[in-house]
């Protein structure tokens, strides 16, 4: 870490609380950041890893209202899904809280309140759509039309969802509110609106002149918008659900959400750390960093840092924001709505035992500098191949041969080889290589590094071959399972990152355990405030007072008596391991995925594409049917009575050898028996005909078809998608009834 910082305030983007958490959230933002985490805490920094629900904002409010419930009922049950969710993956926050706090409201009150009372905000007033009838002014979500660009129905004010354009309300072709279907009408509203113009000098020095080490997709996006010209942004919105206008005659409007959600990351660390909180926002020595999705770049970057700015009072800015692309999956987009997403929760109940799996596959697929994609091929694939193959058969190599020979401790090292010094010299390169690689953000190619250290591991074993060595000289076999378990304790530190209950398991196996992070921070915390009462314990990892003794932690560390602490200093050591030091039984640190599996949850997103896709052609259908073409050209009287038309019987009903859609009917015409080739077969079988009373155009000139001559035209209905239907009297006629 730079030398002007001491600690370092990690955030994670809020999640809204009105769905689960899926994959592409997890890849996006949450695994790379405590991988960030977990690593900085090995190194023995004091770090503070803040996150919690989003629970404000209008997709909330549309939710609450399709199930018939409280906009608070849907965030109860979100909040405890997401947050679950992530602590059953390790992803250990310091504090998960949630915006619908009333420390939160309290905070995100007084800030605006602060910068409304400094004069750091403009009112405008605009035209928005109100619903006459639901008399609520209408969020742009709650409009929803026909797209003007591709004519579909039911696109939102804000996007079309069939064919991605961002829209704006106004066009919209045919508005209608959500709520009650009314026409929406313009009404005049007035909001509060931050400047963000005049922030655009200040951004422009703080982000473009100094922080071009920002990712380029973080850096480019920051760019286009600064140079574009920043306008004043709205901070308020016309709605029931949010932190109410701290302002008099403000009745009905509330924070706009992304006015009020980052104000929520100092909240959380107020609800932790109601005396030291300051410390972690207001501190120069502070650095703080943003993990985010690519889609809340601006917000993070220009929006947040402008309120803080226009604030003052010392709140740092970030010191970097290393955003992701997007995680695709088999392929698509995830979708939400589509339901195209592998859930976070599901996932942990579809594969119990197999957090660290996901971790790594989304961390060997991140989408870092451009969008990935999820494949369940590939995540077995990754498994059986590298995370049982490599990794776990070298450790159990290791750890079973130990226990064969050595009876589970750690013989002696006697003078190493050439290739024994040759694997072990790796271990540094590779170490130097991961802190590069995290302390830039590009983890994953820290994961590569971890990887080759498990490869160099499996290498090594196998072309030491200790099991055959014991035959003949156990002393060299014992520098080689020294050798080997020095590699598998680098694998426990290195590991801890990624796959922190692999790294757990194999600790225990190795009989050492962990001095820095998370295990021995428990309790060392301030006094911290639980969340409500009866929701169960929030995750209350801990963060130690700044400043701490991180040697004389390590001395006390309660695992003392196991006698060998590991911290990430240690890795690359050649002697982690003492001669004589007691290991644990060997046990699975990864197990093989077998097809049945993976096949299961293939087949239920193939499920779920099909259903999509039948849902889609159903649609597709009912418009094409009610699709009424239009009046053709005029016709004289004279021209419809030259036409003769009449009532006529099908007697018989044959179909055209060789057609797939020609009947040839044979009808009762009244005034004579004949036939007639008609292209209906796709509709009607012949019995579906005999019998039947049609209506033909008798005097049709008479034409040849396959050789069958046929004298006149039965009358068909016909529907904008070609379904044809012939026509019928209401009651029976003599057939030769003339019509007209
Ligand atoms: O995009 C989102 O999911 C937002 N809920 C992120 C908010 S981040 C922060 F500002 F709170
Ligand atoms: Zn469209």
């Amino acid at each position: 870490m730079d030398k002007k910082f001491k600690r370092t305030l990690v955030t994670c983007a809020l999640p809204y609380a009105n769905g689960p958490v899926h994959i592409g959230h997890l890849a996006g933002v949450y695994v790379p950041a405590d991988i960030y985490v977990r690593y900085l805490r090995m190194k023995g920094e004091d770090v503070l890893y803040v996150c919690g629900s989003d629970e404000h904002g209008v997709p909330i409010t549309i939710k609450a209202r399709e199930q018939g419930c409280t906009p608070q009922d849907i965030v109860d049950r979100y909040h405890k899904v997401i947050r679950d969710s992530f602590a059953g993956l390790g992803i250990n926050f310091d504090i998960y809280g949630r915006t619908s706090s009333e420390v939160h409201a309290g905070n995100a009150s007084a800030f605006f309140r602060k910068l409304y009372d400094d004069g750091k905000f403009i009112t405008k007033e605009s035209e928005q759509y109100y619903d006459p009838e639901a008399k609520t002014f209408l969020a742009d979500r709650y409009i929803v039309g026909t797209c003007p660009k591709c004519g579909a129905e039911g696109a939102y004010g804000d996007q079309c969802e069939k064919c991605g354009s961002t829209l704006s309300p106004e066009e919209l072709l045919n508005p209608k509110s959500k709520l009650s279907g009314a026409e929406p009408v313009k009404k005049k509203t007035s909001h509060w609106y931050l400047p963000l113009d005049r922030y655009e000098g200040w951004l422009s020095d703080w982000i473009l002149g100094s922080h071009k080490e920002w990712r380029s997709n973080v850096y480019g996006q920051c760019k286009s918008w600064i140079d574009g010209g920043l306008q004043p942004r709205a901070v308020s919105r016309d709605l029931e659900w949010g932190v109410p206008v701290p302002v008099e005659g403000a009745e009905g409007k509330v924070l706009y959400v992304w006015f009020d959600a980052p104000i929520g990351y100092i909240s959380n660390t107020q609800e932790l750390l109601p005396q030291s909180w300051e410390q972690w926002w207001k501190n120069d020595e502070t650095r703080l960093v943003h993990f985010i999705g690519k889609d809340n770049i601006v917000f993070h970057c220009i929006v947040f840092p402008s309120m803080l700015k226009a604030y003052g009072d010392g709140y740092i800015l970030p010191d970097n924001v290393p955003a992701n692309e997007f995680l695709n999956l088999e392929g698509d987009k995830i979708s939400t709505s589509r339901n195209w997403a592998v859930w976070a929760h599901e996932y942990l109940q579809d594969f119990p035992g197999k957090e660290d799996v996901m971790r790594y596959v989304l961390t060997a697929n991140a989408p870092e500098t451009k969008d990935n994609d999820f494949s369940w091929k590939d995540f077995q694939a990754r498994n059986n191949s590298e995370l049982v193959a490599i990794f776990g058969n070298f450790v159990n190599r290791a750890v079973v041969l130990t226990h064969k020979y050595f009876g589970g401790k750690v013989p002696a090292a006697g003078e190493l080889l050439d290739m024994d010094k040759a694997a072990l010299d790796e271990i540094p390169q590779l170490r130097a290589s991961m802190e590069r690689n995290i302390e830039g953000f590009h983890f994953r190619e820290a994961l590569k590094d971890a990887m080759s250290i498990a490869r160099v591991g499996n290498k090594y074993i196998s072309d030491t071959e200790p099991w055959k060595v014991a035959k003949t000289d156990l002393g060299r076999c014992g520098t080689i399972l020294n050798v080997s378990l020095q590699i598998c304790a680098d694998l426990a530190i290195a590991f801890e990152p990624f796959t922190p209950f692999a790294a757990e398991r194999l600790r225990k196996m190795l009989g050492v355990c962990l001095c820095a992070g998370v295990d021995h921070r428990k309790g060392e915390q301030e006094t911290v405030n639980t969340f409500k009462p009866g929701e169960g314990a929030a995750i209350h990892t801990v963060s130690l007072p700044s400043g701490f003794d991180f040697a004389a932690l390590k001395a006390s560390c309660p695992g003392a008596d196991c006698n060998v602490c590991l911290d990430w200093d240690m890795l690359g050591k050649d002697c982690i391991l003492p001669e004589g030091h007691v290991i644990g039984e060997a046990e699975l640190l990864f197990a093989k995925i077998e097809d049945e599996a993976i096949d299961a949850q293939i087949a239920r997103l193939e499920n779920i594409r099909r259903e999509r896709e039948a849902a889609l052609a159903a649609k597709a259908a009912e418009e094409a049917a009610a699709r009424i073409e239009p009046q053709k050209a005029e016709v004289s009287f004279e021209d419809f009575d030259r036409m003769d038309i009449r009532t006529a019987t099908v007697l018989e009903a044959e179909r055209v050898p060789k057609t797939d859609k020609l009947l040839k009917l044979t009808i009762d015409t009244g005034l004579d028996r004949r036939v007639i080739v008609s292209g209906i077969a796709e509709y009607y079988s012949p019995e579906d005909m005999i019998g039947k009373q049609i209506v033909i155009l008798a005097n049709l000139a008479p034409r040849k078809i396959r050789g069958i001559e046929s004298k006149g035209m039965i009358l068909m209905a016909r529907q904008g998608d070609g379904k044809m239907r012939f026509i019928t009297p209401q009651e029976a006629l003599v057939n030769g009834a003339q019509i007209g």
